[in-house]
């Protein structure tokens, strides 16, 4: 299945709030995934969701295993989550580097909540429910909001962390 272009920030179809898949197990959700799995994986992401390629429906992928754009990353089970939910356990705020295949070559800092609840649904509409903590937590939370239009760069709260991930890397603000 082909990798599918990604959008890029300023494309209004990433701002749309995308809706519910209402039939899990369907071959044209079985192709969609495998579609975000292999435009994820060709652009070394830690995740994608849905309508980064421009399918407003509410799923989303992520995993991180040895990935060189996170080289000192926990790694995260590869997970496919469909119509997915969460709760809050612990809103401390973390604050972290994120980049974004919608906002390539760049790098902001983002605080996000430190443990959350998290369901939804895999392909075939198996009930997924974990609950998880640092980068997993991240990546997730960066996914989800993908699904209601919103960006890393509208969660920066320290304006100046944010730019182009070569210039943060020589000026030793991000290694
Ligand atoms: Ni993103």
């Amino acid at each position: 299945m082909p990798v599918r272009p990604i959008l890029r920030l300023g494309d209004p179809r990433l701002r749309q709030v995308s809706e519910p898949v209402e039939t899990l197990d369907t071959p044209e959700l079985h192709a969609l995934i495998t579609d975000m799995f292999d435009t994820m994986r060709a652009a070394d992401g830690a995740g994608l969701a849905a309508p980064q390629i421009g399918v407003p429906l509410r799923v989303m992928i992520f995993g991180v295993e040895s990935n060189p754009r996170y080289p000192d990353a926990e790694t995260v089970p590869t997970t496919v989550i469909v119509n997915p939910e969460y709760d809050v356990l612990d809103d401390t705020q973390v604050s972290g580097w994120e980049g974004c295949l919608s906002v390539p070559g760049m790098r902001g800092c983002v605080p996000r909540s430190r443990a959350i609840r998290y369901r939804g649904y895999d392909a075939k509409g198996k009930l997924i429910e974990r609950a998880v903590d640092g980068f997993h937590a991240i990546v997730f939370q960066h996914e989800y909001d993908h699904l209601d239009g919103v960006l890393y760069p509208d969660r920066i709260v320290e304006k100046t962390k944010f730019g182009f991930e070569d210039e943060l890397v020589a000026a030793g603000v991000f290694d």
